[in-house]
């Protein structure tokens, strides 16, 4: 099977599951507690690996305990972590997150050593670009080494993939044109473009060079735009929404895991829908993603 190269963070989250938000200067009492693996890098990557796709990592970990933790969880779901390499000075990347009682989540990032992972970085590890055959990133490392390693990804013949999270302002460097489908969010997406409507937005970004955009609804579920029409695949229902953490992560890892199967985008959204919906049914991010055999995949259908 085609292997996928993931560049991007990888973070320990600390979770309090609230009834509601704090106000400012108030103090709640969280109904549960967890530590968790998370990252958008690592998280998309764990759920590729449980979807049994060949997957190898390229990030950083601290010297510190939690990157035993990070380290860990990645290997037993099956992620090659051979690109992943410790910070001498930095803690790793955490996540202070609070989800409410609808299962929403407001996140607060500390990058540590995710933000060591520079140029020079990349250069050292060009040769992991040699025999994957997709590239995926997203925004939880430092701009500059996600351009140059798109760079790399196109030298070496990738499929290059990117989900513009957390949103940032990239600036005038040609970046889109590396990008061959990036998966935003709503809110991403009119981050990104400043327009509401989404064909708009879709187009706008197109125009920069992006090649396909998916643009994830959230509840409502994701679609895409195919002359001039932009084609909405809902969201398969659940019965409760515990925790939305990681869903995202969780859908793209379903969106490449269709593309490489059958190259067809209508198909590959329907599947990151589904994978999507068993992470938003347990408390998590990565340890909420589904394994292939877990998956009933009849729901396609
Ligand atoms: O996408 C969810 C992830 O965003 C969390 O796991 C957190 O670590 C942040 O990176």
């Amino acid at each position: 099977m085609e292997k996928i190269l993931v560049l991007g963070s990888i973070n320990i989250d600390f979770v309090s599951f609230v009834s509601r938000y704090p106000r400012p200067g108030e103090t709640l009492v969280s109904n549960d507690f967890g530590i968790f693996q998370g990252g958008k890098g690592a998280n998309q990557a764990i759920a590729l690996a449980k979807l049994d796709v060949p997957t190898l990592m390229l990030g950083k970990v601290g010297k510190d305990i939690l990157s035993d933790f990070a380290l860990s969880s990645l290997q037993e779901s099956g992620v090659d972590t051979t690109g992943i390499s410790n910070s001498q000075k930095n803690s790793t990347g955490s996540a202070s997150i609070w989800v409410n009682a609808q299962g929403q989540n407001s996140i607060v990032i500390y990058p540590g050593a995710n933000g060591e992972v520079d140029e020079d970085f990349i250069i050292q590890h060009e040769k992991f670009f040699d025999d994957a055959s997709w590239f995926l990133t997203q925004f939880e490392v430092p701009l500059k080494s996600i351009l140059l390693a798109l760079k790399f990804a196109k030298k070496h013949g990738l499929k290059t993939v990117m989900d513009p999270a957390p949103v940032r302002e990239v600036g005038n460097n040609h970046i889109w044109e590396l990008v061959d489908y990036l998966l935003p969010n709503e809110i991403e997406l009119r981050e990104l473009t400043h327009t509401e409507n989404t064909l708009k937005a879709i187009h706008i970004l197109k125009s920069r060079g992006v090649k396909e955009v998916i643009v994830k609804l959230g509840k409502q579920g994701a679609g895409y735009e195919d002359k001039g029409t932009f084609n909405l695949f809902p969201a398969v229902p659940v019965e409760q929404v515990v925790d939305t953490t990681g869903a995202g992560d969780c859908f793209i890892a379903g969106f490449l895991h269709g593309m490489i199967q059958q190259r067809d985008i209508p198909r590959a959204i329907k599947i990151a829908n589904l994978t999507a919906s068993y992470s938003i049914q347990k408390k998590g991010a990565a340890i909420s993603f589904p394994n292939k055999s877990e998956i009933d995949w009849k729901k396609l259908e």
